[in-house]
């Protein structure tokens, strides 16, 4: 199929992905063991039976969130995904389905009034699903556009009531190294960690997402829980939560615990400002033969730059 094979504008992996410049062959050979061996093992989370939130599918469009471009092939957002804890090549759907993602809990912690740990479907069923048409453009200068289902996270905020000193939300992916082979690899900082702002996590356009295409989310694309920050290069998106943390310090990402001098934390698309190895000015449309030009804040300045008044001095873009 057309996404399987490497099409002319692909920039190589091995320019292209964040992982490339820290991996020595050996590191390398050991991982791509590691993972046959565990994806070789029966269990299949497939056993699980129907989403307890299907009825809830699919949701109310909200008009307010409109697109320049086309929504992106189904199938091709579906089998081109970013998820290292199953591989780090492009086609994890097969390695990802082995995640059981019900139950599934998420801990609230941190400085908040009182913590709490709430099951997804308990979570899902607090709030208001609603599908938003969003842009994500990943570091890597490839774009799609994509239908989400979801909640804002700002009442994910409101619900865990944090306290004043609570300046930062820290969100953590499940660990569990007997299904997600990739987090075997230890010279990783699993678990996948990222961050936000409280104001960044208070706005509008941050999404905790449950469902694409008008059904409940598959697993390579993050099940059951994961963030859309459509203004932030994707890998600031974290997928299959199981931790928010609210907290007083700036979190340490994955990216940038893996290569600080490429990935920072704020991470917000700015197509005059290249990654050290390759230029952000244009990017791949996913499904098409285009390039388009990058917009500033992936072309949600005019809803977001507010928020970075006063921190010019921070690296804002990388
Ligand atoms: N979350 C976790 N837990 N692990 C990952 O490897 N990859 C990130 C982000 N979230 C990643 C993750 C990156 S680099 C991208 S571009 C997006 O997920 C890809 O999302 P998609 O596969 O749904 O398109």
């Amino acid at each position: 199929m057309l996404i399987r094979r490497r099409a002319g504008w692909e920039i190589p992996e091995s320019q292209a992905t964040p992982e490339a410049v820290f991996l020595d062959r050996r590191q390398w050979l050991a991982g791509g063991a590691g993972l046959m061996a565990a994806t070789a093992l029966p269990r299949d989370a497939a056993a699980q039976g129907p989403d307890p939130t299907l009825d809830l599918y699919p949701a109310r469009r909200n008009a307010g969130y409109t697109l320049d471009r086309p929504v992106t092939d189904e199938e091709l957002a579906a089998n081109y995904n970013n998820f290292y804890e199953f591989g780090t090549s492009k086609d994890v759907v097969a390695a990802a389905k082995r995640l059981p993602t019900r139950p599934w809990t998420i801990a609230i912690d941190g400085l908040v009034e009182k913590p709490f740990e709430i099951g997804v479907d308990e979570l899902i069923r607090k709030v208001t699903l609603e599908e938003r048409l969003y842009r994500f453009r990943c570091v890597e200068a490839w774009s799609m556009a994509v239908p989400w289902t979801g909640f804002p996270l700002k009442s994910l905020v409101e619900l865990a009531r944090p306290l004043s000193g609570a300046k930062y939300v820290q969100m953590q992916t499940f660990m569990n190294p007997r299904v997600a082979p990739g987090q075997s690899q230890r010279w990783y900082p699993w678990p996948y960690t990222e961050g936000l702002t409280i104001a960044e996590a208070s706005h509008d356009l941050a999404l905790m997402v449950t469902g694409i295409y008008g059904k409940p989310i598959p697993n390579q694309h993050g099940a059951p829980l994961r963030l859309i920050v459509p203004w932030k290069y994707g890998f600031k998106s974290v997928k299959s939560i199981s931790k928010i943390s609210f907290v007083a310090e700036r979190p340490k990402t994955f990216w940038e615990g893996l290569q600080a001098s490429e990935y920072g934390f704020w991470a917000n698309v700015n197509p005059e400002v290249s990654h050290p190895r390759w230029s952000q000015a244009s990017e791949q449309v996913l499904g098409s033969r285009e390039r388009r030009p990058t917009l500033l804040f992936n072309g949600y300045a005019e809803q977001v730059a507010d928020l970075y008044k006063g921190l010019e001095k921070e690296r804002l873009w990388a």
